[in-house]
């Protein structure tokens, strides 16, 4: 593959789906062209930022490399939808939307929600669905698709209980973030992929929170929902729509994200049965085993940023109201950063990797991914006592959020 079909297959969903083929891609931009422009059919012309040093660089200076107005690839058509519909005052407008004062006074909300002590306080209620998980592989009776019966669920389940949501609700929130991410996948779109069904999805989720809005500021409940529904900027609280937007965020980047790490961290320790046997020996590798799988898997396939003033990146010119890719899949295959890369290490330390991205926008969330995935390998492990393939596994064709979408094994548990 030539640099220019490299840089155009990022743009390219299918991509994605196929992880030998987006290393190889990634590998040769890291190589041969680390700033890269990319000019793919259908796409407003972005360049591609694969090298770990330079996503940090940009990242840091969050004053000129801006969130607005395209924080994450979308083909023209649907930038343009979005932008249609912002002008009509309907768009989300969650923090990863955001740049300089509001961000910070928007994250700042929900911030005490997701810092070390909330997360010892959930870590009870986290490992008791990550128990019923389990019971739910032994009820499938030693074979299920661990990506579909398993993974897609727990994490939506600890975010919505989180939130507060009633559980009878998690089926529909299950449908909807996942059609919200999987746009592009015939699996898990809702249709063609186009801007009108990317809307549709959006006006279910907006009708569903505003609702939710309106019944917590009438009866608080103590759950973040309740605080994010009663909280207060300048005195006044988040309108209807801004309200929505943060737990839209929280609701679809808590669970796609942590579902494909899972689904990926089973299948890595699979196909390296003696980090599987490392790991069970010894269950004080689960943090790094859990940071490893993170890497690995990489599920956030890129955010952008947009330059506010012309600048440059590794000597390469970029001009004002030009966007940058910044590829976190390739930053944690960096062979400048990662000894041996491409192995999969449970003991990996340290483990630099950009996963959960850096800086201003950092994952708000990476405390609770960590602890899920944590707490579901701490479970399954000692019981596990077999677990081998049944099938062939399937990545979710995506730009954006994905990983394994189908992930068959046979297995037996004590
Ligand atoms: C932002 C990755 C899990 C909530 C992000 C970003 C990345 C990311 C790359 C953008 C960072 C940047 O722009 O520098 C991941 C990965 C996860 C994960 C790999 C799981 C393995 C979660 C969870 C939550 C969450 C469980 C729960 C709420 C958020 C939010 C933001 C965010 C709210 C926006 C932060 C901001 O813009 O200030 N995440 N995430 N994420 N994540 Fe996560």
């Amino acid at each position: 593959m030539s640099v220019a079909e490299a840089g155009c297959s990022l743009a390219a969903p299918a991509t994605y789906a196929d992880e030998a083929r987006l290393h190889a891609a990634l590998t040769l931009l890291r190589r041969e062209a680390p700033v890269h422009r990319v000019e793919a059919p259908g796409y407003t012309p972005f360049w591609a930022v694969t090298r770990h040093a330079d996503i940090i660089d940009v990242e840091r200076d969050h004053t000129l490399w801006l969130n607005a107005p395209r924080p994450v690839l979308r083909t023209a058509a649907l930038d343009a939808a979005l932008e249609a519909r912002r002008a009509r005052g309907g768009a989300l407008a969650t923090l990863v939307h955001l740049d300089g004062r509001r961000h910070r006074e928007l994250r700042a909300v929900a911030a005490d929600w997701f810092r070390p002590k909330a997360m010892r306080d959930l870590r009870a209620r986290v490992r008791e669905l990550a128990g019923r998980y389990v019971a739910v592989m032994a009820e499938h009776g030693g074979a299920c698709d661990f990506a579909r019966d398993v993974a897609a669920h727990y994490p939506l389940y600890v975010i919505l209980s989180l939130l507060g949501l009633p559980e009878s609700d998690f089926p529909r929130m299950l449908r909807l973030t996942q059609q919200l991410f999987g746009q592009d996948d015939a699996d898990t779109g809702r249709g063609s992929g186009t801007p009108v069904d990317h809307t549709s999805v959006l006006e279910d989720l907006f009708a569903y929170f505003r609702d939710l809005t309106a019944r917590r500021r009438a009866t608080p409940t103590g759950d973040l929902a309740s605080e994010i529904a009663n909280a207060r900027v300048d005195g006044r609280h988040l309108d209807d729509n801004t309200a929505a937007s943060y737990y839209i965020i929280i609701a679809t980047a808590g669970h796609d994200t942590t579902s494909s790490t899972i689904a990926g961290g089973l299948d890595a320790l699979i196909r390296h049965p003696a980090e599987l046997r490392r790991l069970r020996a010894d269950p004080g590798l689960l943090a790094p085993a859990a940071e490893e799988m993170i890497r690995w898997v990489s599920p956030v396939k890129s955010f952008m940023r947009t330059a506010s003033a012309d600048t440059e990146v590794r000597g390469t010119p970029i001009g004002e109201g030009e966007s940058v890719l910044l590829a976190y899949p390739s930053a944690n295959r960096d062979e400048e950063v990662f000894p041996d890369a491409f192995r999969f290490d449970a003991g990996r330390d340290p483990n630099r990797h950009l996963a959960f991205g850096s800086g201003v926008h950092y994952c708000l969330g990476a405390a609770l991914a960590r602890m899920e995935i944590q707490e579901l390998f701490a479970v399954l492990l000692p019981r596990l006592t077999r677990v081998e393939p049944d099938g062939e596994p399937a990545w979710t064709a995506t730009t954006f959020v994905g990983g394994l979408k189908r992930l068959p094994i046979r297995y037996s548990l004590s």
